[in-house]
Order: structure tokens, then sequence, then C-alpha cells
């Protein structure tokens, strides 16, 4: 079949509005644009076009369809009750991204809502969409215009992608302004029932008819066997060829966790800012606090990073509240339910002599992981591991001994010695240390509530981005004098040589979010949780 395309961007193109009209009318299959998401639509009232629908799509037939009005009268006929809340949603909300259900008059043929006794109807606020509802003078059956599991298409090249060849037109009406699928909430149970959130929120619902219920299946994965309220719910959803997964933490864990287990072919799907930083391939799906705009761009996106061949695609949670709910509906059910929680990581840190030691111990007693750099930095320099053969590159051969062991003696001689030797070390064992520490962390990330990674010089290093909050342990200068002459046995002018080669207390000051003052009384830990 040859697939008409039509850019309609102007309710006065009349002659192309009644074009579209026409093939509707005679039974064809058009795919419109909404403020939602593009719609395929077929008159309603035609049963064998309601079919021609699912069969274009691949649609299961059980899955009910929305119909479609430009005006308020146009319900009417198609229910046999019009409660006066839903009279106060439709005064409140149409035209706009509501589809109310109530009980279905005998004019809604059963293949527009298979095996129900309700129908779904909804007037877009899309002047095309409307003036093409108008023109075509009946009800329009419309699904979104996607091949059944993909994401929906916010834009005509979206649904060209999809189907292409399958249907009559395709109407080009710019991008979708809302980017998810319209809110679906049934007037037909006891208390109203949101069975799908959308551009308009429940929020705004209650603040007109009061209190309503959240189908469960709006956030959670139906049990088996269940039946479902809203049939759509249980069918895989929005899907694109990639893995989805979503991650749940805060920025600074999201980055432990991705730059840890992403490679080539993954993607960070994330907020506004935040992909500069990232090392991994990283795009923006909108302003953290801006769940409209997260709408607007998700299903775009996931279809455009497939284009790209993403293999996986890790995306930082959104916050389920206001139109978010309708973000994180979509995103879970393209994730078929992965969700990754990682926990937070903090940064301990302080010069020589503080007490770090002793504060990471009492923050092990809390149960927390504490993951001590030092220990690390010996381990990653341990026979076997693959840093040795890199700084006998670097070094020479004669920095390990003949059993293949590091000579530490030797290669602190040799790496010291100059500024850049101590550069070109750091430069070898430094991402190796990250690569330990950060993989500890999401090994062990369901084992612990959160995260201390003790580092000296923490701020140095690629992990100071994996945590969201710096601890600082400080301790008088004399204190610490003291503690480093009587723990390394030296003399005070060594311990304050050591000292003076750390950055100065003023500058632990200034990177820290919580200072511990340790000088030997009690410890107040009271500020970190
Ligand atoms: O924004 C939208 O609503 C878009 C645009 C094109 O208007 N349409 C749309 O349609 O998303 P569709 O078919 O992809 O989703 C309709 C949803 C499905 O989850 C379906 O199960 C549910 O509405 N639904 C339809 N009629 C129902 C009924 N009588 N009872 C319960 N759920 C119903
Ligand atoms: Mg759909």
């Amino acid at each position: 079949m040859k697939t008409e395309l039509y850019k309609i961007n102007d309710t006065t193109q009349s002659a192309e509005i009644e074009a579209v009209a026409k093939i509707l009318r005679e039974g064809g299959l058009a795919a419109i644009p909404t403020e939602t998401v593009y719609g395929l639509a077929a008159n309603a009232l035609d049963p064998d076009a309601v079919n021609s629908i699912f069969k274009a799509k691949g649609r299961p037939n059980d899955n009910p369809l929305i119909v479609h009005i430009s005006e308020v009268e146009e319900i009417y006929p198609l229910v046999t009750s019009f409660p006066d809340k839903a009279k106060a949603l439709v005064d409140a909300f149409w035209p706009g991204p509501l589809t109310i259900i109530l009980p279905k008059s005998d004019i809604v043929p059963k293949e527009v809502c298979p095996r129900l006794e309700t129908v779904a109807v909804r007037m877009p606020s899309h002047p095309v969409a409307r003036a093409i509802i108008k023109a075509a003078g009946v009800p329009l059956a419309a699904p979104s215009a996607n091949s059944s599991g993909l994401p929906s298409p916010t834009k005509a090249s979206h649904v060209i992608d999809d189907m292409n060849g399958k249907i009559h037109a395709i109407v080009d009406g710019g991008e979708s302004s809302v980017g998810v699928e319209s809110t679906v909430i049934t007037l037909a149970t006891e208390v109203p029932m949101l069975l799908r959130p959308g551009g308009i929120t429940p929020e705004q619902i209650e603040s007109v008819i009061g209190p309503i219920e959240i189908n469960p299946a709006v956030l959670e994965e139906l049990p088996e066997g269940e039946v479902a309220a809203s049939p759509g719910m249980k069918y895989k959803h929005y899907s694109p060829e990639a893995q989805v997964y979503i991650i749940k933490g805060s920025f600074p864990s999201f980055r432990c966790f991705v730059e840890t287990v992403g490679d080539e072919g993954d993607y960070a799907l994330c907020f506004d800012g935040e992909e500069q930083s990232l090392k991994i391939n990283a795009v923006s799906y909108g302003g953290e606090n801006c769940p409209e705009e997260q709408a607007h761009n998700l299903f775009a996106l996931l279809r455009e990073l497939d284009s790209k061949g993403a293999k996986r695609i890790f995306v930082r949670r959104p916050d389920p509240h206001g139109v978010g709910l309708a973000v994180y509906n979509r995103l879970i059910r393209a994730a078929a339910f992965r969700v990754i929680e990682v926990p937070p990581v903090y940064g301990l840190t302080g010069q020589t002599g503080a007490g770090k030691t002793t504060v990471a111990d009492l923050l092990l007693k809390r149960g927390w992981q504490v993951i001590d750099c030092d220990l690390v930095a010996r381990q990653v320099v341990e026979k076997g591991s693959p840093v040795l053969p890199r700084l006998a590159k670097e070094f020479g051969e004669d920095i390990l001994l003949p059993d293949g062991s590091l000579d530490r003696k030797a290669l602190a001689k040799k790496a010291f010695a100059t500024e850049e030797g101590r550069r070109a070390l750091n430069a070898i064992t430094h991402p190796a240390i990250t690569e330990r520490v950060s993989q500890q962390i999401i090994d062990e990330k369901d084992r612990f509530p959160v995260f201390v990674i003790d580092a000296a010089l923490l701020s140095k290093s690629e992990m100071y981005h994996y945590c969201s909050k710096v601890i600082v342990v400080t301790a008088d200068r004399d204190v610490r004098i003291r503690r480093i002459m009587s723990r390394d046995s030296i003399t005070e002018e060594q311990a304050i040589e050591r000292i003076n080669a750390q950055p100065d207390e003023q500058y632990y000051k200034s990177i820290a979010d919580v200072v511990i003052e340790n000088n030997g009384g009690e410890i107040d830990l009271s500020d970190i949780f």
C-alpha cells in the first residue's frame, strides 16, 4: 500500500484536512498528530476499519482503543451515563491529555473495546487532530501510531519508520508537545481510578473531583495471571531494542555505576548538565526537576538511541511525582521493571595524623562499608596484577624482583625522584585504584546502605566524583604532629615535613560537606547520615 504524506501545520489547510477526512470516512487508516503522541486513526463506528488498526500495529486484539472526539457533545451518544464527575473533568481538562472511561452505549462496536462494557473517550487539544475529527464527521478510534511494543511516536518521522506502506496516510503536524500518552481515568468504578498516568496529574484530577485511586499496575509489575483493569498495562511496552535499566540513586552514585559497568555501545540517559561530565556516551532527557521536559523527550530519545545502535541504556530515575509519574511509568515498562539501586557513596579524607581511621571504624560499626584506599593501593601492585607490567615498561624491569613481585624500594627511588616520575606513577596506579574501588561498590551494592571511600588524597582522584558528600577529619596541628611521631616512630622535623607535603587544612575544609573534629575527645558523628 502506498502511504500518502500530508504536512498540515494549520487548520486553514482545508483541502488537505478534507483529503484525510475522506480516507477516514471511507474506512481507511490515517496517522494523525495529537498533543500527546501520534495516533493511528480509523472510524470508531466501523468494525472493519477498527480491525485494520490492530492489524497494522500488530496489536493484541483484546487491547481496547481510545475514541477521539472534537467537541464535548460528541461523547453523549457513546456512553450510557455521564456523571457529575465526568462533567467536572471535561470542564477542567478538555480539550487535553485526559481520557475518561465510562459505560459504553450500543453504537460503539465491540471491536473498539473487546469484552468490555466501557469505552475510553478523549478530546485532544491539538488543533489539527480536532480539525480532522470534525471534518471526518465520525469519532475516531486511535491508539498510538507505533508498531505494538515500540516507544510511541512523537514525530511524523517515527510513524513513517513504523507504518510506511501499512496505512493510507500519515499527517505530519510537528512534534507532539506532551510526549507521553494521555492520562487514563475510569469513572466506571465506585471510586474513580487512574489507570495510566499522563500529562494531567493525579493531583490536578483530585483538585477537581476529590480522592481517586491509583491502579497498582501504574508502578508495579502485574502478578502473573492477574486481570488488568486496563488491558494495555499487561503488555510489553515502549521498549526500544536496547536493554533499558533504571538506576536509582544520586548522580555521583549513578556516575560510579555507569563508569564502572558501562561499555562501548552503552548510553547514559541523564538530566541536563550531567551528560558532559560522564565518561560514557550520555544524553540528557531534560532537567532533573522538569518532568514535562522529560516526558516531551523520552520516547524520541529511546528511538534515537536505538538508531545509534545502543546496547544498554542506563537511565537516571525520574522523580515519580506530577507528570514525573507518567515518565516513570513508561520507563519502568521500557526497562521491563529492571531498577538498580546504587547506595550513596561518601568520601572520608583529611590530613595525615587527623585520625581518619578512628572515624572510619565508627562508620564501620554503623554497618556501612568503608574502603581503605591505602590498602587498595597496595593490592593493585600485588604480584600478578596487570599494573606491574605497565610500571615495568615505564620505570624499567628492575623495579620487579626475580619472582615477579614489586620491588617497592626500587620503584620509590625511581618514581619519587622527579615530579614527572611521580606523575607517571599516579597515571598508572590511580585509574587501577579507582576501578577496583568502584567495582567493589558495585559488587557489594546490595549488602551495605552506604559506602565510604577513605583516601587521604581523595580530591585528586576520579573517585571524588562518585562521592555525594565529603567528610573531612581535622585535628590541631600539634596533636597531628604528636600522633605521626608516635605512629611512625619519627622525629618532629620529619613529622612536620610530612604535614607540609600535603595540602593545608584550609584546602581540606574547602572541599568538606561535613567537618569532624578529632583531637582525642568524644567524636560527634551526628552530622553524618
Ligand atoms: O494519548 C493517547 O491517549 C494516545 C493518543 C493517540 O490519543 N492514544 C493512546 O492509545 O495512547 P493506546 O491505544 O496506545 O492506549 C490506550 C490505553 C490502553 O492502555 C488501553 O488498555 C486503555 O487505554 N483502554 C482503552 N479503553 C479502555 C477501557 N474501556 N477500559 C480500560 N482501559 C482502556
Ligand atoms: Mg500505545
